[in-house]
């Protein structure tokens, strides 16, 4: 058993508006209280400043799910990091796969934006993630090892205790397809592996790598029991207080 706590996550992606997301979050503030592991939800932007309240004080972290790679300035249709905490949010999902593959972000920004978001004070979820092509052709490590060189590149090790990775299938994600807890565990120890290679084995020991990718009451536990399976970040069973609730509450 490792000391880490188990971090679950909701990424409630481009769904809902302000009235349901204000009953979710209520509601999921209900169930998860007394809940013994490390709790996060991510609404849209626009429904960030509904849920803050409702979230307050709770064991339920505030999150966003992207951010500008810069400050602020003439940026366009952009969130800021400054507008972001203004709010309140505590946590950044960067690098997720919707945004590498559906909006073209590619490495260097997403290191940008990972290394904004830690120089203000916000703690990162950095996605990483092969697409099925990938992992079918062997190079599901290689993309994985590359995607978290690239992410971190550039933080400092006083910062690595901020930032979580995900790690989240492309093929797993939407698709109702889950990586078997032994192909996961296997991408964790891996990637745990670089860090321990990049920021040395206490830091590898401590970073959380939650799995994301289809993750369902019915699955969860499986795939957390693994020894490097640190958690979950949820998106389609974050939407529901029936299917999230068991996930968070796991053990
Ligand atoms: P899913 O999404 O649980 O609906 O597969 C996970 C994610 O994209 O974070």
């Amino acid at each position: 058993m490792s000391n880490r706590p188990y971090y679950i996550a909701g990424n409630w992606k481009m769904h809902m508006t302000r009235a349901g997301a204000a009953e979710l979050a209520k509601a999921l503030a209900g169930a998860l209280k007394g809940g013994r592991h490390k709790y996060l939800l991510a609404p849209s932007f626009t429904l960030i400043e509904t849920v803050a309240p409702i979230l307050k004080g709770t064991n339920i972290r505030l999150g966003a799910q992207n951010m500008a790679p810069e400050e602020q300035g003439a940026h366009t249709g952009e969130v800021s990091v400054l507008q972001l905490k203004d709010l309140g949010v505590e946590t950044v999902i960067l690098g997720h796969s919707e945004r590498r593959h559906s909006y073209g972000e590619e490495d260097a920004l997403i290191n940008k934006k990972v290394k904004l978001a830690l120089a203000h004070g916000l703690e990162v979820i950095l996605c990483i993630g092969e697409l099925l092509s990938e992992r079918e052709a062997g190079r599901a490590e290689a993309v994985c090892e590359a995607q978290t060189v690239a992410g971190l590149a550039g933080v400092a090790a006083a910062d690595l205790d901020r930032v979580v990775i995900a790690y989240e299938p492309v093929w797993a994600i939407g698709t109702g397809k889950t990586a078997t807890p032994e192909d996961a565990g296997a991408i964790h120890a891996f990637v745990r592996k670089v860090i321990a290679r990049l920021y040395g084995g206490d830091a590898a020991d401590r970073i959380i790598i939650q799995y994301g990718g289809s993750v369902k009451p019915d699955n969860a536990a499986a795939l957390m029991a693994k020894e490097d399976i640190d958690g979950a970040l949820v998106g389609g069973a974050s939407l529901k207080v029936d299917t999230f609730t068991p996930i968070a509450l796991f053990g």
